[in-house]
């Protein structure tokens, strides 16, 4: 057994974590550059937490100019074993509903703009991204949420888009009808593919705010809205990272799926290069 430490990655209202003790801002420096923010880390019902702003706290930095890899370097840097993502997304299913929580479990990333791997000049590996979310990770997230009384769905493929610009009508049919997406967001790529290459375990947790362009029913997607309901979310993710702490607890088996051994069999460059 190790001792497990939560990371959240979250927006507003996911750093102010009631019943955080201890809790402290601390820089963390990275050689992949600066990270959004400083991390809030403490003590949530025994077990240590480091929450993460995404975009920075003033929301400084754009889906294409967050600092995916510093962002992950520095929850490994302080002995982070488990990442929770928490983002907000557009939903393509009618049962999936603004308000709703989605427990991802693929991703279709097709996010352009962005540097995607810690490996390429000087050692290179390829890492298996087949299931790119931990399992055991994201039943404990679903688990939680449940237990918050949030209303989620277990499984579903996230689109991930580079932005900043919302998705045309048709982009969002296709994504829906032909691609068989079930959430679009901006955020979860590359970072689950990150967390894989630093041997993290990596759950997301995406938060629908919205129809996307494709729901004849509802108006095109609107920002003011969107900020409407993550405003309302916050207390409840603050409830599900607290029941997430309790259900995980500081002692932790290996992963069963191997996440934290991910880049065994997977570096092909020489040892001695
Ligand atoms: N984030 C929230 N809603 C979104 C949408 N419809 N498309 C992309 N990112 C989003």
């Amino acid at each position: 057994m190790t001792e497990t430490k939560i990371g959240v990655i979250g927006g507003s209202g996911l750093y102010e974590m009631p019943g955080l003790q201890n809790a402290e801002w601390i820089t963390v420096d990275s050689p992949w550059g600066a990270p959004s923010d400083q991390l809030l880390t403490g003590v949530l019902d025994g077990v240590p937490m480091a929450f993460l702003p995404r975009h920075g706290r003033g929301h400084v930095h754009s889906p294409s100019t967050v600092p995916y890899r510093a962002n992950i370097d520095a929850l490994k840097r302080l002995g982070v074993t488990d990442v929770i993502s928490v983002s907000a997304c557009g939903s393509f299913r009618e049962e999936m509903a603004p308000g709703d929580f989605v427990v991802v479990d693929q991703f279709i990333d097709r996010t352009f703009a962005r540097e995607k791997s810690f490996f390429g000049t000087g050692c290179v590996a390829h890492v298996s991204v087949a299931h790119p979310v931990c399992s055991r990770l994201a039943a404990a997230c679903a688990a939680a949420a449940d237990t918050a009384g949030i209303r989620v769905h277990r499984g579903g493929t996230y689109l991930a888009m580079e932005g900043p610009q919302f998705s045309t009508r048709a982009e969002s049919v296709m994504y829906r009808d032909v691609w068989r997406a079930d959430v679009i967001g901006m955020t979860n790529m590359p970072e689950a593919k990150l967390a894989r290459e630093a041997e993290l375990c990596y759950a997301s947790v995406a938060m629908i705010t919205d129809y996307d362009s494709w729901h004849v029913g509802h108006g095109t997607v609107d920002l003011a809205e969107i900020i409407r309901i993550l405003t309302g979310n916050a207390r409840k993710g603050q409830e599900m990272v607290a029941s997430l702490a309790t259900a995980l607890g500081s002692g932790r088996a290996p992963c069963p799926d191997g996440c934290d051994h991910a880049l065994e069999g997977a570096i092909l460059t020489a040892p001695d290069k």
